[in-house]
């Protein structure tokens, strides 16, 4: 089968290019075996990867024009020859590893972690079931990043748009029934580059992994918005 992945080292090439490689596939085989062989043939070739089950999210990869996690993407899904590319939108630091540090930045943006009025207490804070399942799926986001650089507003302002992950992120908080900093985080998300820039492309729900959705996550926020402003 026919694999183009993208090279490029900012210290030895003028510019990118797309290299071939045939591969011998095999059932069961996942794009991140093909990479791992590619890396085989040549040390040189970077990307990055650890758990191999679609845990950790550091293996995501532009596969046929999607975001995709390459260790959970089985090549019979895909057609040939298959051109793997970084991820979109991101500064690329050599072939296919790019620099998320935009990325992680909006998401701390969004204090991803619950906010007490009260002192806390001495033990748990309990949640009854239907306010426990109000997290499903938001706590499930492996942070790949997969639906951010898949979204044109994170594109052209990705230094100002928290992007779909981040936005996911603020609404599993505002969700969840033990934190306390609603009105807080409203206002944080108001103004045109937080919140509103999601013109509901949807590539986000397409490019997850998890198949989780931040563009419905953004509609809770919307209208949880709009209900404390009237
Ligand atoms: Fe960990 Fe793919 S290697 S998610």
């Amino acid at each position: 089968m026919e694999f183009r992945v993208w090279r490029f080292n900012p210290e030895s090439d003028s510019e990118p290019r797309m290299e071939t490689h045939q591969i011998e596939v095999s059932r069961g085989m996942m794009l991140r075996d093909v990479l791992l062989e590619i890396k085989r043939r040549d040390e040189s070739f970077a990307f990055r990867h650890s758990c191999g089950e679609g845990v950790c999210g550091s293996d995501g990869v532009n596969v046929n024009g999607r975001n995709r996690l390459a260790c959970i993407t089985p090549v019979s899904e895909l057609k040939a020859p298959v051109e793997v590319r970084p991820f979109p939108g991101r500064p690329v630091i050599r072939d296919l590893v790019v620099d998320m540090g935009q990325f992680y930045a909006q998401y701390q943006a969004v204090e991803p972690w619950l906010k007490r009025q009260e002192p806390e207490p001495e033990q748990e804070i309990l949640q009854s079931p239907e306010e426990r399942a109000r997290l499903d799926g938001l706590w499930e986001c492996i942070l790949c990043g997969c639906c951010s650089t898949s979204c044109p507003s994170f594109w052209w302002n990705p230094d100002r748009f928290l992007g779909p992950q981040a936005l996911l992120s603020a609404w599993r908080f505002l969700a969840d029934s033990r934190d306390q900093a609603e009105e807080e985080r409203l206002d944080a998300l108001d103004g045109p580059y937080r919140l509103f820039r999601c013109h509901t492309v949807m590539n986000c729900v397409d490019a997850c992994p998890k198949h989780l959705n931040p563009t419905q996550a953004i509609g809770h926020i919307r209208n949880l918005m709009l209900k404390k402003s009237v």
